[in-house]
């Protein structure tokens, strides 16, 4: 293939960007997700603060935009996210206890409800665990409502859209070696074992200038577990041939796991990126130029 998302596709596999409704005004911005990509994940559109930013007032129309934007050209969408402690609505990290369970079964019901049939991936619950040495729960308003909170989110999260794969999300779970890693592992055997519905792991792969030397093992052992690996928030930093290396890398890493369905990087050109301007992470430069990480991930999908 001559494109990312072409050559991703040969592949059996999809190749996306997080997208934001702001800049689908940006000609630039738009031609290069037409060209380049076959699967959008909205930056912050369907956030439980940006879907419900009043308690039972729900809000799609950035979420839609996106969406439109993608399904009018036949680019899958993935839903980020249902569940999270952070970019909760006011009135929602005011809350606690049952209240507050009960308002979150309410909001995933609903935003999944909504996109039933749109999105094929939803991030049900994100970045849960704690990082560290412990490898358990992060601390937030959600679990103190009690430990089966996110096993909730994933039933509820099926019985509103039966037919998408339902993902838990997160960042420094790249590493194998990671307790962060080895809790999110352990919990995503405890699902299986006990037949909660979760379908899938994103590995939001936020990088520096290396890669963990294990992410390969990280990528088979959780797709051992009989769920899919997806890369869904792919960053690296640096430049120029060590950047290109890291992003090959990542490439190989997927390709070489038949359950890693699919890479999504975290933004289009290096100004798009929440890293920018401490970093320049992503595939294209500010002008919307190739970089020679975006030659290295085309090249390894093509000889993959
Ligand atoms: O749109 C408002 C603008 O009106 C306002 O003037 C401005 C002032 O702060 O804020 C703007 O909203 C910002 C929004 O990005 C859009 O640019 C928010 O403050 C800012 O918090 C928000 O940051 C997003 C961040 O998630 C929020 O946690 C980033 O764009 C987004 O890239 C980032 O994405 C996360 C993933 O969801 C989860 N994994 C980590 C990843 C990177 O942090």
């Amino acid at each position: 293939g001559t494109t990312l998302g072409a050559s991703a596709a040969e592949k059996g596999r999809y190749f996306g960007a997080a997208v934001a409704a702001g800049r689908l005004g940006d000609s630039t911005y738009v031609n290069l997700l037409n060209r380049e990509f076959n699967s959008v994940t909205a930056e912050n559109e369907m956030k439980m603060d940006a879907t419900e930013p009043n308690q039972g007032q729900f809000t799609f129309t950035n979420g839609d935009r996106i969406v439109n934007h993608a399904t009018a050209r036949g680019m899958k969408v993935r839903g980020h996210t249902l569940a999270w402690h952070a970019q909760q609505p006011g009135w929602m990290q005011r809350m606690e206890g049952s209240a507050l369970r009960s308002a979150l079964v309410n909001h995933v019901s609903r935003v999944a409800s909504y996109y039933r049939g749109k999105v094929f991936t939803w991030d049900v619950v994100n970045e849960a665990f704690a990082d560290g040495s412990g490898g358990g729960r992060r601390d937030s308003n959600l679990q103190r409502t009690g430990n089966d909170w996110i096993e909730v989110a994933f039933r509820t999260a099926r019985t509103a859209d039966p037919g998408a794969k339902l993902c838990y999300n997160d960042y420094n779970i790249d590493s194998w070696s990671a307790a962060k890693t080895q809790g999110v592992y352990r919990m995503v055997q405890d699902f299986k074992s006990r037949g909660v519905p979760i379908d899938c792991v994103g590995l939001q792969s936020h990088f520096g200038t290396s890669i963990p030397g294990d992410y390969l093992t990280t990528i088979q052992r959780f797709a051992a577990l009989g769920v899919d690996v997806q890369i869904t928030e792919l960053d690296i930093a640096g430049s120029g041939s060590q950047q290109a290396d890291n992003y090959r890398r990542v490439t190989q890493a997927c390709l070489a796991v038949a359950r890693c369905t699919g890479i999504t990087v975290w933004g289009i050109r290096d100004t798009d990126s929440w890293r920018y301007p401490n970093d320049s992470p992503l595939l294209f430069d500010g002008s919307g130029n190739k970089k020679a990480a975006y030659t290295a991930v085309l090249n390894a999908l093509n000889e993959g």
